[in-house]
C-alpha cells in the first residue's frame, strides 16, 4: 500500500468515527451550538494536535489548527470545510474536506517539513444552517461578515442564537460576543488563500470516469421563509367554497414554484420544510410556514426567477383568501474561484496524469464566504450516484488517495512559487 492509500485509509476511518457523533440516535444530525459539535471538536482538536498544529476556538466555534511555517512572520494558507451537518446526513459532506486538509497538515509534521508559509486548517462551526436556517455563522464570523442582528433569532426550542453560542464557547457578554463575531481573524495582506477540499454532491466526476474535479465558481442563492395565513376550521363541517385552507394554498404555492423553476434552465428551487399549524387531522390549516432555497449560476435569472415566484404567491393568497408572507433570510452571489489558486490546482491534476475536469457548484459552501476575504479555489471528489445530504453518500477510499496526492502537491506548487 503506498503511503498516499494508508493515510486515505485513517481519513475514512476518521470520517467513520464522526459519523458516529450526532444529535440524534440511528442518525448523523450535527445542528451547530450542540453538544455532538464539542464531541467532534475536542475529537478533530486531538488529531489537529497530533499532526503538530496549535489549536484555538473561536468565538463562534470554529475550530482551528496552526501549523506554522519556516518564519515566524510567514503568511498562511487557509485549508478546512465544515464540521456541521444536515438532518440524517452522510458523513463527508464538510468532513471529507476538513480531514483530508489535516493529512495534508500530517504527514508534513511527520517529515518534519516547515515550508515558507503556515497552513491554519479550520472546521467551521456551521455551514449549513440548519439550526436557525441562517447559514455559514462559522465563516461569515470567521470574515467580519456575520449579521449581529441574526444573534436574536430563535430555533425551534426558543433558544436564541446569542444564547447558543454562549453556551457553547463560553460566556461572553452580548456585546462583547457580537463584536467578536464582527472581527475577522484575518487582515487580509496575511492570507495566500483559502482551499477546500469537498464531495461533488452531483453526478459529473461519475459520468466522466474522474476521481477529482477542480471547481469554477460557487452558484449564488437565496433562502426565504414564506408563510399563509388562513382561518383553521372544523374540516366536517366548512364547505369547500368556504374556506381559507392555508395547507392548499402551500400547496398550490409549491408547485408553481417547481414549474417556474422548471421554465428556467438552470433554476433550482426547493421547498424542503414545511410546518402546518394546528396540524390535526381534523381540523383545516390555519397557517402554513415553508422554506424556500433558490439557486442559479447567473445572480440576474435568479433575481428574475424570485419576482416570479412571490408574483405567483401573492396571486394565490389574493384568490383564496389567505395572506401571503414573503420573507428573504439570506442571498449570495455566484462566486468566482481565484484563478490563481485553481491554476495550481489544474497543475497538481495533471502531475496526477488525470484529465482535467473543471465544473461549476451548485451547492453552497464556506469558500463562497472566505472569498470575501482571500481568494478561493476548490477540489471536488467523486461520489457515488452524485448522492449527497443522504445517509447513503460515499466515496472510495481510491479517491480520497487522489485528493490528499493533489492538495500535497498543490501546497507544494504554492511553496515554491512562495520561495520564487
Ligand atoms: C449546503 O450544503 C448547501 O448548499 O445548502
Ligand atoms: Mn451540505
Ligand atoms: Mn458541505
Amino acid at each position: 500500500m503506498n503511503s498516499e492509500a494508508a493515510t486515505a485509509r485513517i481519513v475514512m476511518e476518521r470520517c467513520d468515527i464522526l459519523g458516529g457523533i450526532s444529535e440524534e440516535v440511528g442518525c448523523l444530525t450535527r445542528p451547530f451550538a450542540t453538544k455532538a459539535m464539542q464531541r467532534v471538536n475536542d475529537t478533530v482538536a486531538a488529531w489537529m494536535q497530533e499532526a503538530g498544529m496549535r489549536v484555538t476556538r473561536d468565538a463562534i466555534g470554529n475550530l482551528i489548527g496552526r501549523y506554522e511555517g519556516r518564519s515566524a512572520a510567514a503568511k498562511t494558507l487557509v485549508l478546512g470545510s465544515h464540521l456541521d451537518s444536515v438532518r440524517d446526513a452522510g458523513r463527508y459532506d464538510g468532513p471529507l474536506g476538513v480531514m483530508v486538509a489535516l493529512a495534508c497538515v500530517q504527514r508534513l509534521h511527520a517529515r518534519g517539513e516547515r515550508l515558507p508559509f503556515a497552513i491554519e486548517v479550520v472546521g467551521f462551526a456551521d455551514e449549513e444552517g440548519m439550526r436557525f436556517s441562517r447559514s455559514y455563522l462559522g465563516s461569515r464570523a470567521i470574515t467580519g461578515t456575520f449579521d449581529s442582528t441574526w444573534l436574536e433569532v430563535r430555533d425551534e426550542h426558543d433558544i436564541s442564537m446569542a444564547e447558543a453560542i454562549r453556551a457553547f464557547s463560553g460566556s461572553a457578554e452580548p456585546q462583547e460576543l457580537a463584536e467578536a463575531l464582527r472581527t475577522p481573524r484575518w487582515l487580509r495582506e496575511e492570507l495566500l488563500g483559502y482551499t477546500e477540499v469537498h464531495i461533488e454532491q452531483g453526478p459529473v466526476l461519475e459520468e466522466m470516469g474522474l476521481p477529482v474535479g477542480v471547481v469554477t465558481a460557487i452558484t449564488g442563492q437565496t433562502r426565504l421563509r414564506i408563510g399563509f395565513t388562513g382561518m383553521a376550521g372544523h374540516a366536517g363541517t366548512v364547505p369547500m367554497s368556504m374556506r381559507r385552507d392555508a395547507f392548499s394554498a402551500a400547496a398550490e404555492f409549491v408547485l408553481a414554484v417547481e414549474g417556474i423553476a422548471r421554465s428556467m434552465p438552470g433554476l433550482v428551487a426547493t421547498v424542503g420544510q414545511v410546518n402546518v399549524k394546528p396540524g390535526v387531522s381534523n381540523v383545516i390549516a390555519g397557517q402554513v410556514t415553508l422554506s424556500l432555497d433558490v439557486r442559479h449560476q447567473d445572480d440576474t435569472i435568479r433575481e428574475q426567477a424570485l419576482l416570479e415566484m412571490e408574483a405567483r404567491g401573492r396571486d394565490i393568497g389574493l384568490a383564496r383568501y389567505v395572506t401571503f408572507v414573503w420573507q428573504p433570510l439570506e442571498a449570495h452571489d455566484a462566486v468566482p474561484c481565484s484563478t490563481y489558486l485553481t491554476q495550481l490546482f489544474v497543475r497538481a491534476i495533471e502531475e496526477v496524469e488525470y484529465p482535467v475536469q473543471r465544473l461549476p457548484s451548485g451547492a453552497g459552501h464556506d469558500a463562497a464566504i472566505m472569498s470575501t476575504l482571500t481568494g478561493m479555489a476548490m477540489l471536488f471528489v467523486r461520489c457515488k450516484g452524485g448522492i449527497s445530504h443522504n445517509p447513503t453518500e460515499s466515496v472510495t477510499s481510491e479517491d480520497t488517495g487522489i485528493a490528499i496526492d493533489v492538495l500535497e502537491r498543490f501546497i507544494k506548487l504554492l511553496a515554491q512559487e512562495a520561495r520564487e
